[in-house]
């Protein structure tokens, strides 16, 4: 008898087919009546692939072994929960790297030059009677990167082609990075044009951004954040971008998605995306392999690609 797994997140066909290759599949994400789904296979689930499994979904699958998620950033599974029930979790590390640092760098070029709304303005028929606003460059000014992960080192190394100067904060200073350190976000933000947001989500780093880091950013400061929205004070960011307290911000990730507050739509120093940072049929891809590998490698005893817990 095939292993029974539960898939929480729609992945791309090569994927799918992996895994109805070798499982019993439940679809929980395409299930009218979630709860319904998950009473009639409780018993049988031995893998999740996708994500947002807290402790009480574990106890409701007591054969589970191992949650394989479908993305870098692990903040939808409670992995403290996990550990205490001897769950594995694997995520998918470095193949969404060129990707999400590709659109970063769309994003910032998109903010600095007003694309987006450039493209409104041709489209609107504006062009011939009204001229469109100079504006600003990369080349020249500072970015702060939040977070010189694996992903922030991407973005660090595209930043410099772009003749800018970078510098970061994190968790620890790295001596094998060029890069200058920040010990505090606040002293980091005031000295940046850019502020990057590239970070894990999740306890610990909510809203760390905060009013004042984003008021150190200041009228001429633009930020880009790829990573988590509820790493941000939305609320305050907000504000401060109405009342020009803040230069600008590129936002692919938001506190409450799908959901973004109405109040961005009005702004025209905001670029808004959703949450796409690994949306590219190549990472897709590759993000989908991993997690079927992880979940073959889980059953056949072998070591986990990339464990988490
Ligand atoms: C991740 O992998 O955590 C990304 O946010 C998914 O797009």
């Amino acid at each position: 008898m095939p292993e029974e797994i539960l898939q929480t997140h729609k992945l791309l066909d090569r994927c799918e087919k992996a895994l109805a290759e070798r499982y019993t599949v439940h679809k929980l994400h395409e299930a009218a009546d979630k709860e319904a789904l998950i009473k009639s296979v409780a018993g049988k689930i031995r893998a999740v692939a996708g994500g947002n499994v807290d402790g009480a979904l574990m106890d409701k699958l007591p054969k589970l072994e191992i949650i394989a998620n479908f993305g870098v950033g692990y903040d939808s599974i409670d992995t403290k929960a996990a550990k205490q029930r001897n769950i594995r979790v694997t995520n998918t590390p470095n193949v969404l790297n060129d990707a999400v640092a590709e659109l970063t760098l769309g994003l910032m070029i998109g903010l600095a030059r007003r694309i987006p709304q450039g493209d409104q303005f041709v489209r609107q028929g504006k062009w011939p009677k009204q001229s469109f606003p100079l504006l600003t460059e990369l080349n020249g000014k500072t970015v702060g990167i939040l977070g010189l992960g694996r992903i922030g080192k991407e973005i660090a190394t595209r930043c410099q082609a772009m003749k800018m100067r970078v510098v970061y904060h994190g968790r620890s200073r790295q001596h094998d990075e060029p890069y200058i350190f920040y010990d505090k976000l606040i002293d980091m933000a005031r000295d940046s044009d850019w502020l990057v947001i590239i970070a894990p989500g999740g306890k610990g780093t909510e809203k760390i951004v905060s009013r004042q880091v984003l008021e150190a950013l200041g009228p001429e400061g633009f930020i880009v954040n790829v990573a988590r929205g509820t790493l941000i004070d939305e609320a305050a960011m907000l504000e401060l971008l109405q009342s020009k307290k803040l230069g600008g911000a590129a936002l692919d990730v938001f506190e409450k998605e799908p959901q973004v507050p109405e109040g961005f739509f009005a702004l025209d120093n905001v670029v808004l995306s959703p949450h796409q940072g690994s949306a590219t049929h190549q990472t897709r891809n590759k993000m989908g392999d991993l997690v079927v590998a992880n979940i073959v490698a889980h059953f056949a005893g072998e070591p986990l690609l990339s464990a988490v817990v």
